[in-house]
């Protein structure tokens, strides 16, 4: 038996700290797509932002149903919006953020497990690592090249490929 390691890396800016101007632009269109959340449940409403490979920004924001689990997370509603209007283009980045009703959000928002395994499906099928921006309304922004560093061992496509067995000579 083997224990292995896995490191992940992130960026972190400290509030006040100047993130590059791509990033801090792509994070001001998620705070724009928190308007459209519709969140009257949690009361917490999150917005995304893709940054397409031509330079087109795709935003969502979290959608929610009187039958809970039905809803969407923000994350998926950007990704999804993207990929069928726009199947051709990679994905370059997405910004996460969010506001709450009854508090101001300190820490980053990073996406949930569901989010982070659609993420992965779309760095796969377009073969390039997406930048994940995360932040709230308020303290350090953190920032991931590849959801690798999110999800590391994740179940991908090639895992459903049957390998063929070698034949006996
Ligand atoms: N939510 C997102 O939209 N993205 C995340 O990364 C985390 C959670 C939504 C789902 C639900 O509508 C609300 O936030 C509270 O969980």
């Amino acid at each position: 038996m083997k224990v292995r390691h896995i490191q992940i890396h992130f960026e972190e800016y400290a509030e006040g700290e100047q993130l590059p101007p791509a990033d801090l632009s792509l994070i001001n269109e998620a705070r724009q797509a928190v308007n459209t959340s519709y969140a009257p449940y949690s009361e917490f409403r999150v917005g995304a932002a893709v940054l397409l490979e031509n330079g087109l920004v795709v935003k969502g924001s979290n959608q929610e149903n009187a039958s809970y689990p039905l809803g969407l997370c923000a994350e998926r509603v950007a990704l999804f919006h993207a990929s069928s209007v726009y199947p051709e283009l990679k994905v370059v980045a997405i910004a996460i953020t969010a506001k709450a009703q009854h508090f101001i959000t300190t820490t980053p928002i990073t996406p949930c497990g569901a989010c982070r395994q659609v993420m992965a499906e779309t760095e796969n099928r377009q073969g390039t690592p997406i930048r994940i921006i995360m932040r709230g309304q308020q303290g350090v922004a953190q920032i991931v090249n590849g959801i690798g560093n999110l999800l590391p061992l994740s179940f991908k496509e090639e895992k459903l490929k049957k390998k063929r067995e070698k034949t006996k000579t």
